[in-house]
């Protein structure tokens, strides 16, 4: 990389922030499309988040990725917020423009960019079941529901944070048919019936070989896409693989969310494989 008097920053602003994948995608991104633009990951602690966005405004970059524990709060420090942002409450990319900061969530839509992209799969008319209700599925939910999803059952161990998603989607989606259940009620046959099944929860983080739900409900007719990125291959996706189910990991979702950012920033189509060998190397 040869940075120039002329060389356009992005960045990543979170807090851990060093174990980003995002650098080192977007700069074979940048590398690769012979752009004059580089890609730096900076620690913000939260008590120095407003400081650091009005930095960032400052010193003119061309836009920046904001991760945890700052998602929610960039989004009340924005000048402008993209329809599906607005309704998330949270923002995991902003773009630069004349010093107006304008927030996106390409979280959700990574996904369903994923599921279209990898496998041909479009989630309109389909029935989902999510299992998880922080932060994560509500991105998901939003983008599964402004998709044009036809039944989401939101699943989660506090029952209380599933009914507040309900709640965001009747609000905003009434299209869709949306319920909440508890992680002790029957679920099994809604998960029978689903043509989707996302784990939006941490859990088979790190190798844990725990999955969210009873794998044996499984089958060949499912789509299973768990967000975890860390390790690949969880054991709800060689679970799910094993049954004859088509199976999709967080890398994916962290690749199109990442495509998606590319396109808003730099207005140019995004080098996919590119940037997937990144990810991958
Ligand atoms: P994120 O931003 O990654 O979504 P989060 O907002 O902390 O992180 O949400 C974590 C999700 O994983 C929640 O739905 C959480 O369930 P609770 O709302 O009941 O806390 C879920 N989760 C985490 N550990 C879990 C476990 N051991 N079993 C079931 N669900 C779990």
């Amino acid at each position: 990389m040869n940075i120039t008097g002329t060389t356009r920053i992005v960045c990543i602003i979170g807090d851990p922030v060093s174990h980003s994948l995002s650098p080192s995608m977007h700069n074979a991104a940048f590398a690769s499309s012979g752009m004059d633009w580089a890609y730096v990951a900076f620690r913000v602690a939260p008590e120095e988040l407003t400081g650091a966005v009005a930095g960032l405004r400052a010193l003119g970059v061309a836009g920046f990725n904001v991760t945890m524990p700052h998602k929610n709060k960039v989004a009340q420090l924005v000048d402008e917020l993209s329809d599906e942002a607005r309704i998330i409450g949270a923002v995991n990319t902003v773009q630069v423009e004349n010093g107006m900061l304008v927030g996106h969530n390409t979280d959700g839509v990574g996904l369903l960019h994923s599921l279209s992209a990898d496998i041909g799969f479009n989630v309109a008319g389909k029935k989902v079941v999510v299992f998880g209700a922080g932060g994560a599925s509500r991105a998901i939910v939003v983008a599964l529901a402004q998709a044009g999803c036809a039944e989401l059952t939101i699943v989660n161990r506090t029952q209380d944070k599933a009914d507040i998603l309900v709640d965001l989607v009747r609000t905003h989606f009434s299209a869709c048919q949306v319920g909440a259940l508890g992680v002790n009620a029957d679920y099994a046959e809604v998960i029978r019936q689903a043509d989707l099944i996302v784990n939006a929860t941490s859990v088979g983080m790190h190798g844990a070989e725990d999955t969210p739900f009873d794998t044996g409900l499984i089958s060949g007719n499912h789509i299973v896409y768990d967000i975890v990125y860390d390790p690949d291959e969880t054991a709800l996706l060689s679970r799910a693989r094993a049954r004859g189910a088509k199976a999709l990991g967080g890398k994916r979702m962290l690749l199109y969310q990442g495509t998606a950012a590319f396109e808003i920033w730099t207005g140019r189509k995004a080098p996919v494989s590119i940037m997937e060998t990144a990810l991958r190397t």
